[in-house]
């Protein structure tokens, strides 16, 4: 990965970590980006800053705890004020998002689920005019029986493909699932349509859009940062 693609992450990771407030409940996103954000909340919190945090992933938790984030659940901490995250893809206008190219979908959509609001921190090449135009939805499927699952996700006209390892076998997410991803059509998509139709699906646990979550996205650039409001 280039050294300006790094800083523009860097840069949107910095102005989001700056919006966390003392005395927050704050929800810690997954991806390369949110490792930036964990670093930069990380030394605002050797400087004094009080927060709680809850991680999405196995990986931002240990990540978290290595920068001596004070973390906590969901037992303790029954709604989060803000959490960072990264994505996948970014709708221009809309501020829909694709989630979970890092794996982390459903404890990512979870934690923002319970946030009173969202930031998203990405770099310039996470925005596009239509979702899927880059990447594939990822979503998360029940193991058993998942041949099947696939089947039933194709006949909704998503073309759909087990998510495997280097190794070749299937990707294991923090939650035990699979991960399909699901080439969204882009001629004539309905983002909700699309959300309800995989909701529908038996053996889906969850998928990686998130629509009207998103209250900001940050996108680091080479001079600064560029702000979209929801
Ligand atoms: C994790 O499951 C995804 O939703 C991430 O937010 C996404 O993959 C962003 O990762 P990067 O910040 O590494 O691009």
């Amino acid at each position: 990965e280039s050294n300006s693609t790094d800083a523009a992450k860097r840069r949107a990771a910095v102005w989001a970590a700056a919006q966390i407030e003392d005395g927050m409940a704050v929800g810690l996103g997954t991806g390369s980006t949110s490792a930036l954000v964990i670093e930069e909340v990380g030394r605002r919190v050797a400087e004094g800053l009080r927060i709680k945090a809850i991680a999405t992933s196995e990986a931002s938790q240990k990540l978290a705890l290595e920068w001596k984030i004070p973390m906590s659940d969901f037992a303790h901490l029954p709604q989060l004020d803000m959490t960072i995250d990264g994505a996948d893809e970014v709708q221009e206008g809309t501020l829909y998002l694709i989630k979970g190219h890092g794996g982390a979908l459903l404890r990512e959509k979870i934690v923002a689920m319970a946030s009173k609001k969202l930031i998203i921190a990405v770099d310039p090449r996470k925005l596009v005019k239509t979702l899927g135009a880059v990447f594939a939805l990822p979503v998360e499927v029940v193991p058993f029986g998942y041949e099947t699952t696939i089947r039933r996700l194709e006949d909704l006209g998503f073309e759909s493909e087990l998510r495997v390892t280097d190794e070749g076998k299937p990707y294991v997410t923090d939650g035990q699932h699979y991960i399909v991803h699901c080439k969204l059509p882009q001629v004539g998509f309905d983002a909700y349509e699309a959300a309800a139709k995989l909701k529908g699906t038996v053996g889906v646990v969850e998928h990686g859009l998130f629509l009207g979550m998103a209250s900001k996205v940050v996108i680091g650039g080479l001079e600064g940062i560029e702000v979209l409001e929801a």
